[in-house]
């Protein structure tokens, strides 16, 4: 019963595109059973929670993908069947022009990718109502923010929005709540026109009446904001007309893909799970509200059908990245470090995929990796980005940080100040909340390691880029790899040394 689950065991971002799309074309590297060097296509790749939030890019033979939606199987000629499953929420229109591309780059008319492309009947659909109901979320927030901060009679207009967690904007938590509430639209719906239309219209209905009466009622909305929150809610005929049409277009790929896993897995086919988003956004070990609200690591998988997985690699990035708000104990903000965190985005052009922000930049968090690694049972991981070192200039001792663990200088025991996990509210707030507020969080505890760039080109020095076996990468690189395979606890398997597919060191596990 050969599955394998990909998950992003950071804070989403971290290359899981192109390691999907590796083990899509290569999945005998993660069973030995195989027998064989000559590489093997995945059956079937399956994306099971998150929405158009995500943004998985991909470089294959074919052509260079930036997918939010489509499994990355989609691209691959050899991978029989992409499945999107019943925890996603699917924002149709979205899925529509993803297609539409990926038939433009591959060649290929739409019929041959829906004959590969099933989607689960119980995936929830966005709307803009959804997207309309997440920026008046987002705004509400900054009017709360405000007022904490005890600003008085000021309006919040479309510059102040990112004052709140800081989401893509896509619907994704609206569409979340009102399948949790009851109140969303599935997939199965748009099979029965009469149907459809009547749930429709009370959806759409209620994000009228919430908001009118509610979303803009507060007095400190600015007029720009109400004229965009009007605008982003569609118009109820042409809308519905719409999303009927895209149901008639997908209806073949409408399935019970849950049953299709199951009987699939049964026979032995190798079945891919891609994750989105990353561990540390989950909606319930994320750092809560600054998350996305799926589970982004392996439960978010394990409600398609199947729930045991042969493999869990836990992808990560050589340094952190978030987008939007939230805590990121290692973010290179104090003196050297912004400069370099400067050039780390530069260099490896850390904006979001999907809302183009510029990634907050931190050092990598060992800690954090480990928390990841012993909540989602991962078995081995793969290091991306590292290539980035190759062009950055650490000063002139080329010191690099890794942390470690956390200070949390508040705790009134000495030995617990020092903590190696990953710091939950509930380890640090409960013994004396007061006490934790006056002093102040927590501090990351680094440790220093040796860079190896910037490597001049032409100097014949080792780097790290396009590099096919470990034994060219540099030496310090070969030690940022053992520290962080030693602190997490399990093998570091893939080693991405590019962008491209073939830009892979696959580790032998002894
Ligand atoms: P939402 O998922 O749009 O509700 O956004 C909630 C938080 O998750 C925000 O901080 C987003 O920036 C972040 N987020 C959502 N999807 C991704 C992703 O695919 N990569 C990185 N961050 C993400």
């Amino acid at each position: 019963m050969p599955a394998y689950a990909v998950i992003g065991a950071q804070w989403g971002d971290e290359g899981k595109g192109k390691i999907v799309d590796y083990l899509g074309d290569n999945i005998q590297v993660l069973n030995p059973e195989l027998k064989t060097k000559k590489s093997v296509a995945a059956d079937i790749v399956v994306r099971a929670n998150g929405g158009n939030n995500a943004g998985h890019t991909l470089w294959n033979p074919l052509g260079e993908f930036r997918l939010h939606l489509a499994p990355g199987g989609i691209v691959n000629p050899r991978v029989q069947i992409a499945v999107i499953g019943p925890g996603v929420v699917i924002d149709l229109n979205t899925l529509d022009a993803e297609l539409k591309t990926i038939m433009d780059t591959l060649g290929v008319s739409l019929e041959d990718l829906l004959a590969k492309l099933f989607i689960s009947t119980k995936a929830q659909i966005v709307f803009s109502g959804h997207i309309m109901e997440d920026f008046m979320h987002e705004v509400h927030r900054a009017i709360d923010a405000k007022q904490f901060r005890g600003e008085k009679d000021f309006k919040v207009g479309l510059s102040d929005i990112q004052q709140g967690i800081g989401t893509t904007g896509r619907g994704i938590g609206p569409s979340y709540a009102d399948k949790s509430g009851r109140f969303g639209l599935r997939i199965e719906d748009l099979f029965d026109q009469k149907k459809f239309t009547s749930k429709f219209i009370l959806a759409w209905n209620r994000k009228v009446r919430l908001l009118e009466s509610f979303y803009l009622s507060r007095k400190e909305v600015s007029e720009e904001v109400k004229q965009e929150a009007r605008k982003m809610l569609g118009k109820y005929v042409t809308e519905k007309d719409r999303l009927l049409e895209l149901g008639e277009k997908f209806r073949g790929s409408f399935r019970n893909v849950e049953r299709m896993l199951y009987e699939a897995n049964r026979e032995s086919k190798h079945i891919l799970f891609e994750g989105a988003q990353g561990f540390h956004l989950d909606i319930d070990h994320g750092t809560y509200p600054y998350v996305t609200s799926s589970n982004c690591g392996i439960a978010g998988l394990s409600n398609a059908g199947i729930t045991r997985f042969n493999e869990v690699i836990g992808v990560f990035k050589a340094y952190c990245t978030r987008v939007g708000s939230g805590d990121l104990t290692t973010e290179m903000i104090d003196d050297d470090d912004a400069q370099y965190a400067k050039l780390i985005r530069e260099v490896a052009h850390e904006y979001g995929v999907t809302t183009g922000r510029p990634r907050r930049i931190g050092w990598l968090d060992l800690a954090a990796l480990r928390h990841s690694v012993i909540l989602n049972g991962i078995t081995s991981s793969a290091i991306t980005r590292l290539d980035i070192f190759d062009d950055i200039d650490f000063g002139p001792k080329k010191l690099v940080k890794v942390g470690v663990g956390y200070n949390c200088a508040h705790l009134a025991e000495e030995r617990e100040r020092q903590q190696k996990n990953f710091p939950q509210v509930s380890d640090l707030y409960c013994d004396d909340f007061d006490h934790y507020r006056q002093n102040g969080g927590v501090e990351p505890v680094y440790e220093e390691l040796k860079s190896w760039g910037p490597v001049p080109v032409g100097s014949g020095h080792a780097k790290v880029h396009g590099q096919r076996s470990i034994r060219d990468l540099p030496q310090r690189a070969r030690e940022y790899i053992a520290r962080a395979e030693k602190f997490q606890g399990v093998p570091i398997r893939i080693i991405s040394t590019g962008p491209k597919r073939d830009d892979t060191i696959i580790v032998a596990i002894k």
